[in-house]
């Protein structure tokens, strides 16, 4: 399959580790020229030369808080006036705080529609201009858009707004040649997910191996998915190969989620 990458520009955001690391590092073995975002200096450096190592591609490492309006819209211009422009966007973020509605508080709430929503609509403002004429848009989401995860209520909240948003967005920019979809990851062994696994075996007093043994045990595959098996599918929606879909949630969990 022809993927049509090589040569494209594109800006993953969060992707010093984890699924935007995977994301980045899939990208520019296709010879994607990348620029990736994160808040820690040393560790989006650290990630950038990993990239760079292990692909050969050219990789602009940029110290941006995607809940801060100015670090977006520089972090957009900062992959403009580096590479000569900007053909494709993954919109990533750190999770919204874990809870339920009575132990979560009003700062919170707004803490993680900073972090989903407004870091999504405020990427995609920047980049837009630049995206005209070929332009690929995916957003990494998780398969609460499709069936409520216990004790991620703003997840289970704030995520179907950005479907909402993802799917408005594939009608009004079809006509500008941009593809906008979204990838709902299931269970990734990232350290967000050592997070909630730790929060879990702390609630139910079993070890944190347990959790994570009764994590893989809901999984039809029957383990945690690796994060390059996501970064599979940005690649694909990133690609020629993906021309004529849009307005798509792409789950990829191993077969957790049993809604059709
Ligand atoms: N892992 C899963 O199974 C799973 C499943 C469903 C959904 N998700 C969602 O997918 C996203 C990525 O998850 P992950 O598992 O890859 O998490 P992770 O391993 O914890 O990595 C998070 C990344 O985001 C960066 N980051 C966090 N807050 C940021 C901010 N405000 N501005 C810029 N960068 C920021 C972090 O770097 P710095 O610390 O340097 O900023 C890090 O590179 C999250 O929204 C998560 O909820 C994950």
């Amino acid at each position: 399959m022809h993927l049509g990458l090589d040569g494209k520009i594109a800006l993953v955001t969060a992707a010093s580790k984890g699924l935007g690391f995977a994301a980045a590092l899939a990208l520019a073995r296709e010879g994607v020229q990348i620029a990736i975002c994160s808040r820690s200096e040393q560790n989006i450096h650290n990630a950038a030369s990993q990239i760079r190592e292990l692909t050969g591609e050219s990789v602009l490492p940029i110290v941006a808080d995607v809940t801060r309006p100015e670090d977006v819209a520089r972090s957009v211009q900062e992959t403009v006036d580096h590479f000569g422009g900007l053909h494709i966007l993954v919109c990533n973020s750190g999770g919204p705080p874990a809870g339920t509605f009575e132990s979560l508080e009003e700062a919170q709430w707004q803490q993680a529609l900073d972090s989903t929503l407004f870091s999504t609509t405020r990427l995609i403002r920047s980049a837009l201009p630049h995206l005209r004429g070929w332009g690929r848009i995916i957003v990494i989401t998780s398969t609460s858009v499709k069936q409520p995860i216990p004790g991620l209520l703003l997840s289970n909240t704030i995520r179907a707004g950005i479907v909402g948003l993802c799917k408005t967005l594939s009608q009004e920019f079809a006509p500008y040649g941009i593809t906008v979809n979204n990838v709902a990851p299931g269970s990734f062994d990232t350290d967000r997910l050592r997070m909630l696994h730790e929060r879990q075996a702390r609630a139910a007093g079993i070890s944190l191996e347990e959790a994570r043994r009764q994590a893989e045990a809901r999984i039809p595959l029957g383990r945690l998915g690796r994060p390059e098996e996501l970064a599979h599918a940005i690649v694909f929606l990133a690609s020629e190969a993906a021309s004529y879909i849009t307005g798509q949630t792409l789950i990829v969990d191993g077969g957790q989620t049993l809604g059709i």
